[in-house]
Order: C-alpha cells, then sequence, then structure tokens
C-alpha cells in the first residue's frame, strides 16, 4: 500500500518515533524572565491560520490532510501504536520512570483502589461523544484502569521530553514543569492591578480573612511588556507593587479541571498551602489512582488536608461548584484533548465560577502552538500525536486567548513557560 510505504519510510528514517504524549499527558517550564510570546492583542486562529500560528502538520494544508489520510488507515496505524507503545516505555525506564512497576503496583492494589473508585463516582455524570473515543491509544479512551495505571509515569515522561538534552531525573524534570507554570501564576496575581472599586472588595476581604502574611516569592510585573503597565493589570507605581505582594497567598480555593491522578493538583496544594484544592475530572479510574496517591502524602501536609476530589465534567461544575467561589481556577493539559466548542463552554463555566474580588484567575497550561520544537515536531512524531489525540487540529487551530475574552476574562496574556508550553492566563474583574 503506497500510503503505508511512505509513512514506513518516514518512521524508518527517523529515530524515537514516540509521540508527545501516549498515555495520559501533560506538558511544561520555568522561563519567568521571558516576555509574554504575545499580550493582549492576538491574532484570530482558526483552519486556515498563517502558517506561522500553529504547526504545519495541524489543521488544515497539504501536509495536516496528508497526516489525517495516513491515520484513516486503521490496522496499519494499530500495529504502528503497539510499535510506539513498546518504545515509550522502553525509553521512559531508561530515563528512570519506574513505568511497569508502578502499573503493576497500583494493579495489585485493586481491591482499594475499587474503593475510591466507588466512593468518587457520580452515577449521573454524563460523558461527552468526544470523551469517550479512543484516546493516547486506549480503545475506551481514559474511562479504563490500565491508562489510569501509566497517567503518573506519562506524565513523568512528558517532563523529561522537555528537556531532552539535559540529564534530569523525572522527579527534577517535574518539578521544573510545575514550578514553572506556578510561579507563573503567582507572578501574574501579585501582579494584578485592581480598580478602586476591586481594592475595596479586596481589602475587605482581606480583614475578614483569618489567612494571609506568606511573603511573595517572585519579581513582580515582568510578565508585562513595557508598554501595557499603564493599562488595568498591569504595574505603575512601587506603591502598587508593594501592595500587591501579597495577592497571591491570599489565594483560598483553588479548582484543578482536569486532575486525572492528581500530579497538578498536589504541587499546586503544596504550592499553596492554606488553599482549598478541588480536582475535576471525567475518569473515575483517574480519581481513584488520584486518591491512593493522595493518602502516600503524610497526614500534615496540605496535600492530604486539603485537596478534594470530584467526578464531573468541566462543563457543568453547578452541581458542586457554586458561582464566583473560587479564586483560582486551573488547566494543565487539557485543553488539547478537547474539541474546540467543549472549550469554549468550559472557558464560559471557568468564568462563572471565578471570583469577582478582581483577582480571581484562571490559568491554563499546555501545548505552545508556536513553539518551534512543537512546529518542528518529526512527521513520525506528529502523525502519532494526532493519530492519538483526536482534537489536535481544533486544539492548534484554537485562539485560546480570544475565546478567554470572549468569555469575560480581561488582562489575558500568554507566557511562554517552557520551550515546549506555554501558560494563557486572565483574570476576572470586579462586577
Ligand atoms: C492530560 S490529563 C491532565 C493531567 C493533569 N492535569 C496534570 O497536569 O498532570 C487531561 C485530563 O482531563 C480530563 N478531562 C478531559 N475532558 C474533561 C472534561 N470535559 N471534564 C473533566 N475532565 C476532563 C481527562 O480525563 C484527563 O484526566
Amino acid at each position: 500500500m503506497h500510503t503505508s510505504f511512505v509513512l514506513v519510510t518516514l518512521l524508518t528514517l527517523t529515530e524515537g518515533f514516540l509521540p508527545s504524549h501516549t498515555p495520559a499527558s501533560p506538558d511544561t517550564t520555568l522561563l519567568l524572565s521571558k516576555p509574554p510570546i504575545s499580550s493582549s492583542s492576538s491574532s484570530v486562529v482558526s483552519f486556515d491560520a498563517p502558517d506561522e500560528e500553529k504547526p504545519k502538520w495541524a489543521a488544515g494544508g497539504v501536509v495536516s490532510d496528508l497526516v489525517n489520510a495516513l491515520i484513516g488507515i486503521k490496522p496499519f496505524f494499530s500495529l504502528m501504536k503497539l510499535g510506539a507503545r513498546q518504545q515509550l516505555i522502553g525509553t521512559a525506564e531508561q530515563n528512570g520512570v519506574p513505568w511497569r512497576e508502578r502499573a503493576l503496583a497500583l494493579r495489585q492494589k485493586q481491591a482499594i483502589l475499587d474503593q475510591y473508585f466507588e466512593s468518587c463516582l457520580v452515577d449521573s455524570v454524563e460523558y461527552p461523544e468526544y470523551y469517550t473515543q479512543e484516546f493516547h491509544a486506549y480503545e475506551e479512551g481514559n474511562l479504563n484502569w490500565p491508562a489510569a495505571y501509566e497517567c503518573e509515569q506519562a506524565t513523568m515522561s512528558m517532563a523529561l521530553r522537555v528537556w531532552p538534552t539535559e540529564s534530569l531525573s523525572p522527579k527534577e524534570a517535574q518539578d521544573r514543569l510545575r514550578y514553572s507554570f506556578i510561579d507563573t501564576v503567582r507572578e501574574y496575581i501579585d501582579g494584578i492591578t485592581l480598580t478602586d472599586q476591586e481594592r475595596v472588595k479586596q481589602q475587605n476581604r482581606v480583614s475578614s480573612s483569618s489567612q494571609s502574611g506568606a511573603k511573595p516569592m517572585f519579581p513582580f510585573g515582568s510578565l508585562f511588556k513595557k508598554s501595557e503597565q499603564s493599562q488595568p493589570g498591569a504595574l505603575n507605581t512601587m506603591e502598587d507593587k508593594v501592595n500587591k505582594a501579597k495577592y497571591s497567598s491570599s489565594v483560598d480555593s483553588i479548582v484543578d479541571l482536569g486532575c486525572s491522578v492528581g500530579v497538578s493538583t498536589f504541587y499546586l496544594s503544596e504550592a499553596f498551602p492554606l488553599s482549598k484544592v478541588t480536582g475535576v475530572d471525567l475518569s473515575p479510574q483517574f480519581l481513584a489512582v488520584a486518591k491512593e496517591r493522595q493518602w502516600s502524602y503524610p497526614i500534615t501536609s496540605p496535600v492530604s488536608r486539603n485537596v478534594d476530589f470530584v467526578h464531573g465534567q468541566a462543563e457543568n461544575m453547578e452541581p458542586f461548584i457554586a458561582s464566583e467561589s473560587k479564586d483560582l481556577i486551573t488547566a494543565c493539559f487539557i485543553f488539547h484533548e478537547l474539541p474546540q466548542d467543549a472549550s469554549r463552554v468550559i472557558l464560559a463555566e471557568m468564568f462563572r465560577i471565578t471570583s469577582t474580588s478582581g483577582l480571581g484567575t484562571v490559568a491554563i497550561t499546555d501545548n505552545n502552538p508556536k513553539s518551534a520544537v512543537i512546529q518542528n515536531l518529526p512527521p513520525p512524531i506528529f502523525t502519532l500525536m494526532k493519530s492519538t489525540e483526536p482534537w489536535s487540529d481544533e486544539y492548534y487551530a484554537f485562539d485560546l486567548e480570544q475565546a478567554m475574552r470572549d468569555a469575560g476574562f480581561v488582562d489575558v496574556i500568554t507566557v511562554e513557560t517552557d520551550p515546549r508550553h506555554r501558560t494563557v492566563l486572565g483574570r476576572r474583574s470586579a462586577e
């Protein structure tokens, strides 16, 4: 078959044909000194977006269409995915990720996992059609145990892939990835300029709260371009900076959407130890593993004390999260798994739950369509990526910044948090 031959040739010519993600993935780094990729202005990206706005292999164009045609050859791709999976696991283990060992350990705890599963399962939760498709090479998408056993390891592999030339341990890579995101979030919150009305609201809130006091840890305002610094959301005077220094330490409540097995959730909890953190996910199997992981933390740790998990749809959190009730809403590596329609509905729901103190912030981190690494992925890798993540084309063509503004967020900026990932941040103004 001619098309298969083309692909086999591509695969053979390129070493290490692993998808950027196979089973469950995230991807981010540590570039606080970098200016935002873009700020309030952003061109509308659609399926016929300019080539430099998205990878050539995604969302329209000759290369993308060819790849999509190849992916359509199902039997061939099933075989290829199997081969890629073996290689993914082998490479991960060589790099110190205990892939099969951890999966086996979890399988041996199935009785406990079943209990956690039962305790978190919400029968009324509906799974959207996009969510029940084959995903990350698992036929049942994210709704199965083998995927749940492997999420954490896949996350470690993803972090290691961000810095391929450095000999980092899985933990070092993960720390770097997560703190790049968290530091960016803190810096954004500390850099918010409140309007007079918002300032009054915030002062009332602080004086009625028993929590506060931790020192800001990061420099102010460097996420904003100079030209933005006289606008709302930017820093103006030294007095402003001092006033804002404590904002990020007054984050009381966090919602982590698409929390999976809790990796992003636990990092957030440790970074904001006074906050109540709610992890939301559609996969009860993933949540069961998250709970198992939670109880491996010391009983006194913030992770043990402050984190809850909810089985629910990010599109509809009305049953469990009140409007305007959360200070920080994060979404780490979920948007590349979504069709655009779902992304828009979720952004509207994120807006609904964000507090109206003026500091209520959303932070979305995921693959960066403008990243040189992502744009120049070798053909076998982007082909596999597209074949295992069916909404890639929609994600790479989505203008996330504009969609956030459309949802109602202000001061929307994008920060390149590592060579592969971006974090898009915004806040809800006081109405
Ligand atoms: C790549 S994982 C996220 C990993 C995790 N946040 C981290 O950073 O390690 C994406 C997660 O989003 C969840 N997800 C996808 N669509 C969702 C939806 N509509 N509502 C809730 N969770 C969803 C999936 O079940 C999956 O666990």
